[in-house]
């Protein structure tokens, strides 16, 4: 596919089926991920699949984070949330760990360069195929989350990247 049209064709999907991409084609993500623009070559974006028992773990913290926002949530609400991080075929991490001891890189070119690097990822997705779908919502601000998927409060969750066929 001409990246152009790559560009002009693609549309988040609401829904998504199997298949999600495979290892080779999740490398080949990668890859484009990680040629982003990157001022001072910082790499500071984490881009990480997660698996199945990581997604359990996410979708544990998230219905507690919700149980915590929202104490009168239903059982069934709660259900509802776990299930957002569990259905997709695949899900990928995306989060930017800032490096602080870079003046002449503030926080922000850091965070705008992890941006830069997941919409690599998802043109790359589509160019192979595949759909995606880049959420946030409160889970990504939450500091229990971030500590269920390994980061640090200061983190940013730059975005739960849904991955997979685009379901009618
Ligand atoms: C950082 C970021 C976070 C987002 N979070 C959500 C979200 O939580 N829920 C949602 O429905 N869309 C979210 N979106 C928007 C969708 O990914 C998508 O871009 C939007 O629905 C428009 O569809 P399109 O990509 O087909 O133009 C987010 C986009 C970005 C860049």
């Amino acid at each position: 596919m001409e990246l152009i049209d790559a560009i002009t064709t693609r549309r988040s999907a609401a829904r998504l089926a199997a298949p999600g991409p495979n290892e080779a084609e999740l490398d080949t993500l990668l890859d484009a991920a990680n040629r982003a623009p990157d001022h001072g070559r910082l790499r500071p974006w984490r881009l990480r699949v997660l698996d199945a028992s990581a997604r359990q773990a996410l979708a544990q913290a998230v219905a507690d984070a919700r149980r915590r926002r929202d104490p009168a949530a239903t059982e069934e609400q709660l259900e509802k949330e776990r299930e957002k991080f569990l259905r997709s075929p695949t899900l990928l991490l995306a989060a930017c760990v800032v490096r602080r001891d870079q003046p002449k890189v503030p926080e922000i070119e850091q965070i705008l360069a992890t941006g830069a690097a997941v919409e690599n990822l998802i043109l790359a997705a589509h160019a192979l195929g595949y759909a995606a779908m880049w959420k946030t919502g409160p889970a990504a601000y939450d500091v229990a989350v971030k500590a269920a998927v390994g980061l640090a409060p200061e983190d940013h969750v730059a975005g739960f990247v849904h991955l997979g066929t685009r379901a009618p």
